[in-house]
């Protein structure tokens, strides 16, 4: 990989990184359009990384359609798929960690413990093989977006962190690899997520700024819906993650299935 992406600096190019871990649906293909329209080439990784799943968390279940998604790759024109192994990425004797910090360690790290630190690992392993101008990342996963910011400044990267919207169904939920593992009854509970964020935005619009109330609000609106289980809900500052803000971060279980999501509620919901 590094070879190659070494190959198109020396020519000239500049490089946009788009790291994924598979199963690609039509958010992992928005963050590639828009390497596309704004590199010379672009290099997509797939790995799902193991440093990054806890130990009761779905790493071995999780979707792997390594040949669909190549062919999706090739369909949008990508200049390289690199796709390492497990020892590849680490091979035996592998001890260094990248850790970031509280932001790491709030809501979905409290949640998910080491979880981050394998997510900052893994994408400055993928930064040091690609060496990307640009690398790009869905606001889907807002707290991954904040410490990957703050990574990309704090270890002189020179990459450029370039956040793309979150897409969603019709019905407004969000575009996730794990939404393969809902029944029909879970899928239809699923929407209480991106409910609850509508009804906390019209709150909002309403004049509605006691963080305790907005909380209330999310809450409530995920747990009229029975087959959702609240992991949290809370209105912070998209950059530091902590309140006071305007963005509201959710997590929920459905089933056996995680989910998250965020809106900012000074903005319109989209839809
Ligand atoms: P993965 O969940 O495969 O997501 C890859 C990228 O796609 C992430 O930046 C994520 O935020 C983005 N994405 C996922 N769903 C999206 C949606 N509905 N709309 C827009 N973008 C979306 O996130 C990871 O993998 C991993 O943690 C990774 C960064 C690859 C490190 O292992």
């Amino acid at each position: 990989m590094l070879a190659m992406s070494s190959g198109w600096r020396l020519a000239g190019h500049s490089v946009g990184l788009v790291p994924t871990m598979g199963a690609l649906h039509a958010g992992h293909l928005s963050l590639i359009e828009r390497a596309r329209a704004e590199n010379d080439r672009v290099a997509v990784s797939i790995f799902v990384n193991p440093l990054q799943f806890g130990p009761g968390e779905d790493f071995r279940r999780y979707p792997r359609r390594l040949e669909d998604d190549l062919g999706r790759l090739a369909e949008a024109g990508v200049d390289a798929a690199y796709t390492p192994g497990p020892d590849d990425m680490y091979p035996s004797g592998a001890a260094t960690r990248v850790h970031v910090g509280r932001l790491a360690e709030v809501l979905e790290g409290a949640h998910r413990p080491g979880h981050f630190d394998g997510v900052a690992t893994v994408v400055t392993k993928l930064f040091n093989a690609v060496r990307p101008d640009r690398a790009y990342f869905g606001q889907k996963d807002a707290q991954q977006v904040a410490i990957i910011k703050r990574l990309a400044r704090d270890l002189d990267t020179g990459v450029v962190v370039v956040v793309a919207p979150t897409v969603r169904e019709s019905d407004g939920l969000a575009l996730s690899s794990r939404n393969v593992f809902l029944s029909s009854a879970e899928r239809a509970a699923a929407l209480s997520l991106s409910r609850a964020l509508r009804t906390a935005g019209a709150a909002y619009a309403g004049g509605e700024r006691d963080a305790v109330r907005l909380k209330a609000v999310l809450v409530q609106a995920m747990a009229a819906e029975p087959l959702t289980r609240v992991d949290y809900a809370e209105v912070v500052d998209p950059q530091t993650f902590e309140a006071p803000g305007t963005l509201a971060v959710i997590a929920a279980r459905i089933g056996g299935t995680r989910l998250i999501d965020n809106h900012d509620l000074s903005g319109p919901f989209p839809g």
